[in-house]
């Protein structure tokens, strides 16, 4: 305990106008949360202040990241700042360290009103690259849009801040410290934990890891390669798959959290995550995984580099759930998916006879869902899946479902997923070949053609439209701009993408980047087709939906538009 009271000090700042947090909370150059002054000040102040004062008293909320550049500073402000405004506890994680759904864990283990997590997810870190700072709510899941306007709405008149310059934290030792402050009957606590700990229970009561040890240290070993890509989920990895579930030390790579990554991007997709690719190709190894650098994300793949796309992976772990005795004690109430992600799961539901719901893009829309017990599952095509057991997508969680799957299905990756295809046929749609980031095009454009589009694709006469690409003909069924009503609380949220559906149930949708960061606009186009016959299951994704990115781009005339002539970056 310190002796003196540590002040409290109120401080004037200006507003600035652009901490609008965007789906991923507020995301932006490193340099302008370091350089700008009052700049992170200013945003963790009007996140305290969005938390209604009676809520805010001696609450308690969690903090941690994924231990990018600028993590230490950002930790020891918000822990100054928390305290001053009257939070009465904060749990962080060891050294700063937790991934994005340990924090959503232990949010709801320990009853907290939120937590802060500092991430910019898979953009490089540094102090050239990315930081940025998400507010998670009580239910563990990233803040709804009401929450987000009245963050931006007190952003852009805030004058001053309150914080304890004084009030020092030793990160890096585990357990309680607490301090006296100026004003204040209790005291304020720091709890410092294991990074790992409270994840790793939560997942011992939702899988079988008898079964997943079986798998990685049996006569006949499955030979596993995960890449953490040098973000947070090194010590998840090393302590779960290879300390508690018997995978060799050298299955697990690139296991020490670095502030830059490596000078990588630690985003988990064939583009990136190439030397886990290359190393998959060697065919040594029978399943690989990399994930982002706050762990939310993942990848699959099989031997020899099979790569499962996101929406392939999210509709075969929903046939598989009762391979989890999670799911065989909890039921399947329900499967919800972001509406560009291929419908591939929706007949699964069909199959199933379980509810589908379809929702904009952005992990808060499944809040709700969970939180009343319509859904028990979901994904997107952005690389993440998860289930109810917390409020973020998971991307251990979703490796330990597809060992969970291997160990009882006795077959390999390439195996389950051409099963999968057989049964219910192959849903094509890869975002790697079909998403367009026009990454910094002026964002007035964008709007424009966006707009634009709306109106050609809203035509009374557009639905009776065809479009003829070499042998194939399209007729379009059904076109509109995307608007969900949420079913929990009536909330509408409107103008979340184009999408345009053919009679053959193939789509094109077109959307705008929602992660924002004040560079530039972003348009993504996804395209997906339907194929029944297991004899043309092997066609090349990029051959298979060539028809229909010609459609997309004549239609849009996006690269006369935008004065490209191809996509900045294909993912
Ligand atoms: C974040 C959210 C995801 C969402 C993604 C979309 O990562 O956590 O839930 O899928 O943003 O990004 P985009 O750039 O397509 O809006
Ligand atoms: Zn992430």
């Amino acid at each position: 305990m310190e002796t003196n009271p540590i002040p409290v000090l109120t401080v004037q700042t200006s507003p600035f106008d652009d901490q609008r947090p965007g789906t991923n909370g507020l995301r932006k150059k490193t340099a302008v949360f370091e350089g700008k002054k009052n700049y992170l000040q200013n945003y963790v102040q009007s996140v305290l202040s969005s938390i209604d004062l009676r809520d805010r008293q001696g609450c308690t909320m969690v903090v941690g990241g994924d231990g990018r550049y600028f993590t230490r500073t950002a930790t020891e402000v918000i822990v100054q700042m928390a305290a001053a405004n009257g939070i009465g506890r904060l749990v962080i994680g060891h050294n700063g360290l937790l991934s994005t759904p340990a924090v959503s864990c232990i949010i709801r283990k320990i009853k907290a009103i939120g937590g802060l997590i500092l991430t910019a997810s898979h953009c490089p870190g540094g102090p050239t690259g990315d930081f940025g700072i998400k507010f998670n709510i009580a239910n563990g899941g990233p803040c709804p849009d009401t929450v987000m306007d009245k963050i931006y709405q007190v952003s852009r008149t805030l004058e001053e801040f309150t914080i304890c310059p004084d009030l020092r934290i030793d990160l890096s030792r585990v357990g309680r410290q607490d301090f006296d402050l100026e004003n204040k009957f209790k005291p304020f606590r720091v709890e410092i934990v294991d990074s790992v700990d409270v994840y790793l229970n939560l997942l011992r009561g939702i899988f079988d890891f008898n079964a997943i040890k079986g798998l990685l240290t049996g006569p006949e070993q499955l030979k596993i390669r995960i890449d953490a890509m040098n973000g947070v989920m090194g010590p998840y990895v090393r302590r779960i798959l290879c300390d508690e579930l018997g995978a060799p030390a050298n299955s697990a790579v690139n296991c020490v959290p670095l502030e830059d990554f490596g000078g990588q991007h630690p985003n988990p997709n064939p583009s990136y995550a190439v030397s886990l690719v290359e190393s998959l190709k060697g065919g040594e190894f029978g399943f690989g995984a990399a994930f982002d650098s706050d762990g939310d994300r993942y990848m699959i793949l099989g031997q020899n580099g099979f790569f499962v796309s996101p929406s392939d992976s999210l509709a075969v772990m929903s046939a598989n759930l009762s391979c989890i005795p999670y799911f065989r004690q909890t039921g399947v109430r329900g499967f919800a998916r972001s509406m560009p992600t291929s419908t591939a799961i929706d007949r699964v539901a069909k199959a199933m006879k379980v509810a589908l719901y379809e929702t904009p893009t952005g992990w808060r829309f499944f809040g709700n869902l969970m939180d009343s017990g319509r859904c028990s599952f979901c994904g997107e095509e952005s690389f993440g899946t998860g289930s109810d057991h917390i409020r973020e997508k998971d991307g251990l969680w979703s490796v330990l479902v597809w060992l969970s799957i291997m160990a009882s299905r006795k077959q390999s990756v390439e195996e389950i997923v051409r099963d999968h295809w057989a049964k219910l046929g192959r849903n094509f749609f890869c975002r790697q070949v079909l998403t367009f980031d026009y990454d910094a095009l002026d964002p007035r454009a964008a709007f424009y053609l966006m707009k634009d589009l709306e109106a050609v694709i809203t035509e009374k006469a557009f639905p009776s439209q065809k479009f003829a690409v070499g042998n194939n003909v399209y007729s379009v069924e059904k076109a509109d701009n995307f608007e969900y009503i949420d079913p929990v609380d009536g909330t509408v949220a409107r103008n979340q993408g184009l999408r345009i559906i053919f009679s053959d149930s193939s789509r094109i949708i077109f959307r705008l980047s929602g992660a924002g960061g004040g560079m530039g606009a972003t348009i993504r186009i996804y395209a997906e087709t339907f194929e029944r016959d297991p004899e043309r299951h092997n066609r090349e994704t990029q051959v298979v939906l060539g028809p229909l990115i010609a459609i997309a781009l004549k239609l849009s005339n996006i690269h006369d538009r935008t004065g490209r002539r191809g996509p900045t970056v294909i993912t």
